[in-house]
């Protein structure tokens, strides 16, 4: 499959858009300038073609069948994982763990590691910056255990205040949980720094980063990050919906209780007892999403064979021309420039409301997000209820871009 991918994904990173079979489709008459990436990736047809031929060729339930459809099934989902653990240096694979997106590796880590590890009074860390995924789950924990939650600031233009950071730790400290780089601002946080603090404060202070949108517009290595977890979710990089990923130390997750009960999680079942299966078996109760996960292990085998580091290149140039073309519009204030930032653009404008600039980009065939980007501490922190957001992928051109340019020129004609 990777030979194969190597040969029809573009090395060049400016024919790879024909790679993704809806970019040649219109919306409402335009050409699709798709710049919602950071919500949801689109996926190359290399993705469809490895899920279709999975159900077509061979599909059966994994891990469970002594006939060679389940058997070829199941060597196609452990590949993926694979897949996963080669695609972020994680030491073993293992310590993949296949969940539901990254919210759930989130939810799973709060359940199982903080319903067995916290006591009430302990306390985790998290930033003002955190979508919902990385802030509810540890308020649930906080109802059930009476944990407390203390959060690093945000400085004004959206950097985090390390300083307030360090001031933050204290004896009680057990988790820091902060995301790698910002849905809703692209800015990238200084991560290694932030776990290299943790641990030099406490070694035992466990941390989690949320790699969501990291592991679609950076190279990864979980290892030099120096974290305990690590989350992301398929389909934004690339792949099916349905399928996350949580990695995590082999011994922390050893220790950890299941987070869900059922089938394939058990060693043995009697009304009186059951016991558990080893990590990552431990983790995924029930039959998980065969399908998703071989979709995920071909999105990364394409953005292999693309080539991280062209991607990584071709993203940061397209950033710097679309913030040159995005400044010639009056009237916009752009939200959290950074040095260290991303392909994804958040901005406000003098002349009219979000929802009402995504409509009408929506008109001219412009997808971008108009909203809160399910981040709402960090918009009262930016003073605003909602931002326009518009996020590149590997696909994203100067096209696109130009059409955002003309549908707001058009959008501060109308509503200005
Ligand atoms: N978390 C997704 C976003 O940033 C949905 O838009």
């Amino acid at each position: 499959m990777a030979e194969q991918l190597k040969k029809s994904a573009s090395h060049n990173i400016a024919l790879c858009r024909d790679d993704f079979p809806v970019l040649r489709q219109t919306m409402n008459g335009r050409p699709v300038s798709y710049l919602d990436t950071a919500a949801s990736a689109q996926k190359p047809h290399m993705v469809i073609e490895a899920m279709k031929a999975a159900m077509e060729m061979h599909y059966a339930n994994i891990h469970r069948g002594l006939y060679a459809f389940s058997q070829e099934t199941t060597v196609a989902f452990e590949t993926a994982r694979g897949r996963v653990a080669a695609f972020v240096n994680a030491p073993s694979e293992k310590e993949i763990i296949f969940t539901r997106n990254a919210t759930e590796a989130v939810n799973l880590v709060a359940q199982s590691w903080g319903g067995s590890v916290l006591k009430t009074g302990d306390e985790v860390i998290l930033t003002e910056m955190e979508h919902h995924a990385n802030i509810v789950p540890w308020q649930l924990l906080r109802e059930r255990l009476g944990i407390v939650l203390r959060i690093i600031p945000v400085q004004e233009g959206g950097v985090l205040d390390l300083a307030a950071y360090e001031k933050l730790l204290s004896p009680r400290t057990r988790l820091v949980a902060c995301v790698h780089i910002s849905n809703a601002l692209g800015i990238v946080n200084p991560v290694k720094k932030i776990s290299a603090i943790a641990k030099k404060f406490n070694k035992d202070i466990a941390v989690l980063l949320d790699g969501s949108q990291a592991v679609v517009h950076s190279s990864v290595d979980i290892q030099d990050l120096g974290c305990d977890f690590y989350v992301f979710t398929g389909h934004k990089l690339y792949g099916p919906t349905g399928i996350g990923v949580l990695w995590g130390r082999y011994d922390l997750l050893a220790a950890m209780p299941p987070y869900q009960g059922g089938g394939d999680m058990i060693e043995r079942v009697t009304f009186e007892r059951t016991t558990f299966k080893e990590p990552p078996a431990r983790f995924e109760a029930g039959t998980p999403a065969i399908i998703e996960a071989i979709g995920l292990g071909a999105a990364i085998d394409y953005l292999s064979a693309a080539g991280m580091e062209d991607v990584v290149a071709h993203e940061a140039a397209l950033l710097k021309f679309a913030m040159g073309r995005l400044e010639t519009v009056d009237g916009l204030t752009f939200h959290g420039a950074a040095k260290e930032k991303a392909g994804i653009i958040s901005f406000t404008a003098a002349w009219g409301q979000p929802a009402d600039i995504g409509m009408i980009l929506d008109q001219c065939g412009v997808a971008v997000r108009a909203g809160h980007h399910c981040c709402q501490p960090l918009m009262q922190r930016l003073g605003t209820e909602a931002t326009v957001r518009a996020s590149l992928g590997l696909y994203s051109n100067k096209d696109d871009i130009e059409a955002l340019v003309e549908g707001l020129g058009k959008a501060k004609r109308l509503l200005s």
